[in-house]
Formats: C-alpha cells, sequence, structure tokens
C-alpha cells in the first residue's frame, strides 16, 4: 500500500485474466504501489484464502473481501488488483463507479490455460473448463459494465498490456 488517495487503476477480471502479474508491471511503470485483494486478505487473515473458503465458507471469504476492497479502494494509492468475484457485490460495484476501473479480458481457452489444474483456486475444483466457462458466462457482462477502460489479453505479453494501460489511463 502506497498512503492515501484513490487508486490511479482498478484491475477486474476473471481469474487468469492476469490481474495481479499485470497490476504488478503496470504499477512499475506508474512508479506508484500494488496491492492485490486476495494478498491482502491473507496477510490480515494469516492463511490462503483456500484454506478460507475451506474451513469457513465463500460467504465469510466475501464478508473479509468486502470490507477489504472497500479500505483498499480508499486508501490505496496506486494500482490496485481485485479478486475475480469481487465486484458480485452491490455496495463493492458502487464504490466502483468512481475508480478507473480496468477490464482485463480473457477467452475461455487462455483463460484454463493460465489457471491450470493445480492452483489454489477453490472454486475451480472439479471441471476447471466447465466452471471457467460458467464464470466466464455470468461475469463477463459484470466487468464490462464496471469498466472504463477493456483490454484485451489473449495471447499478449502482460507487458504489453501494461503499456496498453498506461496509453489509454
Ligand atoms: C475468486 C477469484 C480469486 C480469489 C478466490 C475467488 C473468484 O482471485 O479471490 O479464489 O470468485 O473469481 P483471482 O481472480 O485473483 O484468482
Amino acid at each position: 500500500m502506497t498512503g492515501a488517495g484513490a487508486p490511479r487503476a482498478v484491475l477486474i477480471g476473471t481469474m487468469g485474466a492476469g490481474k495481479t502479474t499485470v497490476g504488478r508491471l503496470l504499477a512499475e511503470r506508474l512508479g506508484v504501489g500494488f496491492a492485490d485483494t486476495d494478498e491482502l486478505i491473507e496477510e490480515q487473515q494469516g492463511k490462503a484464502v483456500q484454506d478460507i473458503f475451506v474451513e469457513d465458507g465463500e460467504a465469510a471469504f466475501r464478508a473479509l473481501e468486502r470490507t477489504t476492497v472497500a479500505r483498499a479502494l480508499e486508501e490505496q494509492a496506486g494500482v490496485l488488483s481485485l479478486g475475480g468475484g469481487a465486484v458480485l457485490d452491490p455496495s463493492t460495484r458502487s464504490l466502483l463507479a468512481a475508480h478507473q476501473v480496468v477490464f482485463l479480458r480473457v477467452g475461455l481457452a487462455e483463460a484454463v490455460k493460465r489457471v491450470g489444474l493445480g492452483t489454489g483456486r477453490p472454486l475451480l475444483l472439479g471441471n476447471v473448463r466447465a466452471r471457467v466457462k460458467q464464470l466466464l458466462d455470468e461475469r463477463t457482462p459484470i466487468y464490462a459494465g464496471l469498466a472504463r477502460i477493456t483490454v484485451d489479453t489473449d495471447g499478449r505479453e502482460p507487458a504489453e498490456i501494461a503499456a496498453e494501460i498506461v496509453t489509454a489511463l
């Protein structure tokens, strides 16, 4: 976290969109700090997101996510990446209206390739491809509706994506 003030850019998109990788690069290019809400939650709780899902349940994770995102949107002055499901919360969506929201768009094949099979993502247990498709179908309209900037990420390197965002900001 880098002091008080609104983030320069808030990255949204589904798992495998590259929010964390591109977010770090973008922050470097802009010369600002970077924070990822999943990492903030893990630091604060002292356990992995996957363990929070398994031990405490998704509802408990979403409650932690809501407060963590709200605080980060207020305090984080650099680049902020949100967990893929953060935008499901209506209060989070209304907070985002005041921010420079960047949607990293990814297609099904590429998202499945990027998340792989052995990840720590609890929502993907079972049939990875079917779950990713379902999440993309449900959430793409939400991401697109919130974004001021949309960047296609399929087949592109994180540095190229970050450069496009710098130009668009
Ligand atoms: C989730 C995405 C994950 C993490 C959690 C739930 C989701 O973050 O917050 O596993 O609902 O899409 P990433 O999008 O950074 O993988």
